[in-house]
This record gives C-alpha cells, sequence and structure tokens, in this order.
C-alpha cells in the first residue's frame, strides 16, 4: 500500500458546535496523521472555486453559502490508503445512511451540514490540497 495524502474540511456546522476535537480525535484513532492544518474563513469566490466540480448541481449555491456561513478547519491527512481510508472514517454523504462510528454518523446534521468533506480520489486529492495549503505548510 502506498503513503497517500487527502484533504479534509470540517465544515461550518461543526466549527459552530464546537466538535473540531471530537472529530480530529476520530481521525487520529483511524491511523491518519494530520500532517497540516490550519482554520479559515472561506470567502464566496473561494467556496465556489473548490466545489466548481458541482458548479451545474441543484445544491451549489446553497452549498457555497453554508460554506462560508463560519470558519472551517482545512487540513492534510496521511496514511497508508489515506483517500478511502478517510472516506471510510467519514462515512456516506448523508450521514442518514452514514455507518455507526463514523464522523457523519456522529456529527452530521445533514447532507449539506455533514461535518465534514473528504478527496475522492488520490488526482484530486493533489489538486485540493494544493487549493489550500503550500508545500512548506505541510511536515509529516
Ligand atoms: P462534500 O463531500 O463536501 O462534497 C459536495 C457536498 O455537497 C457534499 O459533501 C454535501 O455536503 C453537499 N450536498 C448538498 N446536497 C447534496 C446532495 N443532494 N447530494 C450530494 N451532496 C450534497
Amino acid at each position: 500500500m502506498a503513503l497517500e495524502r487527502t484533504l479534509s474540511i470540517i465544515k461550518p456546522d461543526a466549527t459552530r458546535r464546537n466538535v473540531t476535537g471530537g472529530i480530529n480525535a476520530v481521525i487520529e484513532k483511524s491511523g491518519l496523521r494530520i500532517v497540516a492544518q490550519k482554520r479559515i474563513q472561506l470567502t464566496e469566490n473561494q467556496a465556489k472555486a473548490f466545489y466548481a466540480v458541482h458548479a451545474e448541481r441543484p445544491f451549489y449555491n446553497d452549498l457555497v453559502q453554508f460554506m462560508v456561513s463560519g470558519p472551517v478547519v482545512v487540513q492534510v491527512l496521511e496514511a497508508d490508503n489515506a483517500v478511502l481510508k478517510y472516506r471510510d472514517v467519514m462515512g456516506a454523504t448523508n450521514p442518514a445512511n452514514a455507518d455507526a462510528g463514523t464522523i457523519r454518523a456522529e456529527f452530521a446534521e445533514s447532507i449539506e451540514a455533514n461535518s465534514v468533506h473528504g478527496s475522492d480520489s488520490l488526482e484530486n486529492a493533489a489538486i485540493e490540497i494544493a487549493f489550500f495549503f503550500s508545500g512548506c505548510e505541510i511536515t509529516g
């Protein structure tokens, strides 16, 4: 298995409820290492650009408004097989379908306010990490 990095975002519903530490505990317990992390307020243009792949979806405008509704914590997570591993740790996009013990089952409020984002492929992970972090901000 290859050592990989994936991009995680702890979303505004989670920062609002002060549960970023609880989410980080689940991440670290799973074996993923947080090798970069910062708390930021996204601008509307940044949120639009980050989710540009969803621009044609009916939920796009609401998603962008939600993502700028409060601070987020952006993170780089590292482990063997990190992309798929983090998707397992997050659980299904809709928390109603998320397995017990996953972040979304434990913390998410709805399909929109679903507490975390994780890259869906290694290729997108590289793009998403570069969107938020420069090389010298990441240290294993
Ligand atoms: P995320 O992994 O951040 O990627 C896109 C986000 O759109 C997704 O998580 C959800 O929070 C959000 N979203 C809102 N409505 C929907 C929907 N109907 N289907 C899929 N994603 C949705």
